[in-house]
């Protein structure tokens, strides 16, 4: 049967009604991919959710197309966000398809090119602010809190309500809830929306018991774990560079209720899985994203796991999104020579030599 989207699929579990338009670009649905390597390395059974072949390569659709739906129900013209960069790409998107204005807020020189070029092209007013994402969004909420705009950061209910349909997916793809639910974590409202979904399906019967979940920050970002906000957080991976999450306390229960943790990862580790899942599995996927793996392999190397656990690692945003990280990531790059056989040939020995 023809896949409808997530609102047509997921109607049942999602606040939806007579009045809500069943806006889609077709999200969610998302493979599930057994990372073959990975597992046998690691004696564990490793998944990935690979989010990152959303419509705009990111998880945010999911949320993203529930809070526009809303905010077209609710007669809104005009939406907001702040963003690290994915979710302004998907507002941008559903804002287009729906016919709304959107504004979004970006930290400047701060977001991948990929994702820039997506809000652009989507038609958003894009505005840069010499300030973090923390400091973005806290602009966002005071001026929607005083204007007729709609906010869709994850702060907005239906965010969560639309991303939580990750764990519905995850749990039929499995058959069952994975042992372990491995996540990057920025501004935590992900983390949430699957704790959410995982426990909505539990009391729905759908799965007999539930994932521990293992969320991952930024060690220069690393605002949950230590306990307090961060001022002026860093990492590698642009899309967690959050100093101080919104969904702080949700994905601290989220951890606690679930037996898992808040961890961190350093931007080493995060680009070593970013190279390791692409040069061994195939799946090309954003370095915030590969914080999930680098996380698995922290808790490895510690003796968490017993072997052969369930873990299913998401995947978040696509790695295309994010060119310059993909090609300062690998010191070989193309090398050029001129249009003759004989020196194509002459660089495939030499970089068979290396
Ligand atoms: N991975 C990617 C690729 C992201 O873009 C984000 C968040 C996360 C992980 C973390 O998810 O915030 O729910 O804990 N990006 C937001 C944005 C902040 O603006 O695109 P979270």
């Amino acid at each position: 049967m023809r896949y409808m989207g997530l609102l047509q699929t997921y109607k049942q579990y999602l606040p939806i009604n007579e009045n809500t338009p069943m806006l889609t670009l077709h999200e969610g649905n998302t493979p599930l991919v057994r990372a073959e390597n990975l597992s046998a390395e690691l004696d564990l059974d490793i998944y990935f959710k690979y989010e990152g072949l959303n419509p705009t390569g990111s998880f945010k659709d999911r949320g993203m197309v529930m809070a526009v739906a809303k905010a077209i129900e609710e007669g809104s013209k005009t939406i907001m966000c702040a963003s690290t960069g994915n979710t302004s790409a998907a507002a941008a998107a559903y804002a287009a398809r729906a016919g709304l204005n959107c504004i979004v807020l970006i930290p400047n020189n701060n977001i991948a090119l990929g994702k820039l070029a997506q809000s652009i092209i989507y038609g958003a007013k894009v505005i840069a602010i010499d300030g973090n994402f923390d400091r973005a969004l806290e602009i966002v909420r005071e001026i929607t809190a005083k204007h007729p705009i709609t906010l869709v950061n994850s702060v907005n209910p239906y965010r969560i309500e639309g991303q939580k349909t990750a764990a519905f997916e995850v749990s039929d793809q499995l058959g069952k809830a994975p042992d372990y639910l491995a996540i990057p974590v920025g501004n935590a409202g992900n983390i949430t929306a699957y704790w959410k979904g995982f426990k909505e399906y539990h009391v729905m019967g759908k799965i007999s018991s539930l994932p521990k979940m293992i969320g991952f920050e930024a060690e220069g970002a690393m605002a949950i774990v230590k306990g307090e906000p961060i001022l002026n957080p860093e990492t590698i991976a642009t899309a967690i560079r959050i100093g101080n999450p919104a969904s702080w306390d949700t994905a601290v229960a989220a951890a606690k209720e679930s037996q898992g943790q808040i961890n961190y990862v350093n931007d080493e580790e995060i680009l070593h899985a970013y190279r390791t899942i692409a040069s061994r599995e195939g799946v090309f996927a954003e370095p915030a994203s590969a914080a999930s793996i680098a996380g698995v392999m922290k808790l490895k190397r510690e003796g968490v796991f017993h072997g052969g656990e369930t873990v299913v690692c998401v995947l978040t945003g696509n790695g295309l999104k994010d060119p310059n990280n993909a090609i300062n990531a690998v010191t070989a790059g193309p090398i050029v020579v001129q249009d003759s056989e004989a020196a194509v040939m002459e660089a495939i020995r030499k970089l068979e030599g290396e």
